[in-house]
């Protein structure tokens, strides 16, 4: 199968100067050369600390950011390249969700009018665009009564199913998630999830869905990519990289999840110690090197590449096939 979205060693530097006598300018490596694809159908989930890089992933994904360096393909076009129609088309066919409901409408807007606003865009008849909404809103199990209220009138999760509602209007392939329950309480964050899911089965949607939240995303993904400071460290199914992983950053991000099965308290940690380096100037060679328990000078000196371990997982790090894995309760990122 070809990957509907491709995402090709991409790169996004926000430069910045400092000083006031000598000005210096500064690159912050935000995404530093992170591939990976994307299938129609899956859900691939991304998960890392904050600043890790996955909202400007998301960004670059929507075209809501120009990269530095590289590119994404979407349906195998250059999306930074084609022009017109043939963008306007691309757009159509990703929709986007957001963290922040409330800030990603506008508050002086009816929720009717915030879910129209695509189709007015795309040149769509007042005519069409009544039933749209109306056909848009069922999906999503948002009452009608809701759609003169304003933003701030609605619950959290209402205001989500608002905004899943407006990013499935124009039919589209692919949806790329940022945060989209992390704002919401545990069992508002379970509904829209299992609603994600529905629509899913229903309209064969392509999910990117990125969240900090390692139950979340084991929930919805099919696929999870993990990332830090800028890097995929790895990728692989749900099952492997909860049962399986094979980069120390994954272990470590996977056992300091909170556990919630008391048997499994006890268990042996694996302890990433000390803080994330800079992002302005980045250690040459792995980007875990500094925090690592198992690094060695080859990891001080050469970034490791992201490789294809066993079928279908790719890992990032040099001693991952010495290290041979690590061993985790069953219990880790369970909702
Ligand atoms: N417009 C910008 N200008 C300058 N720096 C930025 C900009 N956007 C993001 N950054 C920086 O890039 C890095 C990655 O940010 P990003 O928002 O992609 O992280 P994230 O993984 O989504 O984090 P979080 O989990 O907190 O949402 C951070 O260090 C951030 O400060
Ligand atoms: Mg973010």
């Amino acid at each position: 199968m070809e990957p509907i979205i491709k995402v090709d060693n991409i790169k996004k530097y926000f430069s910045f100067t400092k000083g006031i006598i000598k000005k210096r300018t500064f690159h912050l490596r935000a995404v530093d050369g992170v591939s990976f694809d994307v299938y129609p159908g899956e859900t691939l989930g991304l998960v890392g600390e904050s600043g890790s890089g996955k909202t400007t992933i998301a960004r670059l994904i929507l075209g809501l950011t120009r990269p530095t360096k590289n590119t994404v393909y979407f349906g195998g076009k250059d999306i930074f390249k084609v022009k017109g129609r043939e963008l306007a088309n691309i757009r159509r066919r990703m929709g986007m969700v957001f963290q922040d409901p409330a800030a990603s409408f506008n508050p002086r807007s009816t929720i009717y009018d915030s879910i129209k606003r695509p189709l007015l865009i795309n040149g769509y008849k007042n005519s069409k665009i009544k039933k749209l909404v109306k056909d848009a809103t069922e999906k999503v199990a948002l009452g009608s009564e809701l759609l003169s209220r304003y933003p701030h009138q609605l619950s959290g999760g209402q205001q989500q199913r608002a905004s899943i509602a407006r990013a499935l209007i124009l039919n589209p392939e692919v949806i790329v998630l940022d945060e989209p329950t992390s704002a919401l309480d545990v069992s508002v964050q379970a509904q829209v999830l299992d609603l994600l899911l529905d629509l899913q089965a229903s309209f064969n949607l392509t999910y990117v869905f990125i969240s900090h939240n390692l139950s979340v995303v084991r929930y919805i993904s099919d696929r999870i990519g993990v990332m830090y400071l800028g890097k995929l460290m790895e990728v692989a199914t749900v099952d492997e990289i909860y049962s399986n992983p094979k980069h120390p950053y994954t272990a470590g991000l996977l056992s300091s999840a909170p556990v919630f099965s008391p048997r499994e308290r006890h268990r042996k940690k694996i302890i990433l110690a000390g803080d994330p380096p800079s992002l302005i100037n980045p250690p040459a060679g792995c980007r875990l090197e500094p925090r690592c328990p198992y690094s060695n000078d080859r990891c001080r000196q050469e970034l490791p590449k992201l490789q294809e371990i066993s079928p279908g997982h790719m890992v990032a790090c040099h001693r991952a096939e010495e290290i041979g894995g690590f061993k985790l309760p069953e219990a880790v990122g369970h909702i």
